[in-house]
């Protein structure tokens, strides 16, 4: 993919709403237009974010996993979930995959981490790479992440496909971590965001809970299930209403 400072990127927009430097204007502009039909669309993407760091510790400390395949990574932003298992054990790998140019410029440069340019409509290109080949061993468990990602997978089909092709290959004891974005806690905002976004050229499926969790294939479900990011294990309260994200936890048991 072609770096084009001119069109808004959904990772760009993230990174500023999070408070990073990896964005340009056409990206700020695209948030402001965003926000102001979505006032806590900030809140709801640093709770994603918290969420990231929390089921990525979860899953080192707690499950054992030591190997972390995360797809649709995006720009560096503390912390990375490379820093978060690396300390819980500082054996623990994590493979980032991120087709967007700068996302891998600025990973690769500001984090050392291994990352892998590869487009997440293709998983076949993740799992046959050298990168993937050299980082992920397969008979052991691995964490795969799908966060804040699947929302710009807009056919029902192919999302349920790319997870299906993803997990197909990782051992029993592997976990899957899902979180995409949901209008339930807050219709009308979403609705007028998701159509900014979609001006901008950046289609996104919406889901609500029972869409999210068809998302984990029949997967049995971790505590609490596919829940509002905010709910999950949570370590500080973020009002419900503040939230559009629904995320889980699965665990292959075959
Ligand atoms: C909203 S950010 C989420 C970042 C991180 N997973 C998190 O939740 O904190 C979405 C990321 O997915 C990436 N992305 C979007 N579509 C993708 C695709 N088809 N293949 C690979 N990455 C993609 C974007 O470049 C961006 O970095």
């Amino acid at each position: 993919m072609e770096l084009d400072p001119d069109k808004p990127h959904s990772a760009r927009i993230y990174d500023h709403m999070l408070g990073g430097h990896d964005n340009f204007p056409a990206d700020r502009a695209a948030a402001a237009a965003v926000t102001a039909h979505w006032p806590h669309l900030g809140v709801s993407m640093r709770a994603n974010r918290d969420w990231m760091a929390r089921q990525a510790r979860f899953a080192a400390a707690e499950l054992g996993i030591r190997q972390f395949l995360d797809v649709g990574s995006g720009l560096p932003t503390a912390p990375n979930m490379h820093e978060v298992v690396q300390g819980v054990h500082p054996a623990c790998r994590v493979l980032y995959v991120d087709n967007d140019p700068l996302v891998l410029d600025r990973g690769r440069s500001v984090t050392g981490a291994t990352y892998l340019d590869a487009d997440l409509h293709d998983p076949e290109a993740i799992l046959a790479s050298p990168e993937f080949r050299d980082t992920i061993d397969l008979t052991r468990p691995v964490a795969l992440s799908l966060i804040a990602v699947l929302q710009f997978v807009t056919d029902e089909d192919e999302a349920s496909s790319i997870v299906d092709r993803l997990l197909a290959p990782l051992p029993a004891g592997s976990t899957l971590s899902i979180s995409s974005v949901t209008d339930e806690t807050a219709p009308a905002e979403v609705a007028a965001g998701v159509a900014v976004y979609a001006a901008g050229g950046i289609g996104i499926r919406v889901r609500d809970r029972d869409e999210v969790t068809a998302l984990f294939r029949g997967l049995p479900l971790l505590d609490p299930g596919v829940v509002l990011v905010n709910r999950w294990r949570p370590e500080k309260e973020v009002p419900d209403a503040h939230v559009q994200m629904y995320g889980g936890v699965a665990r292959k048991t075959a």
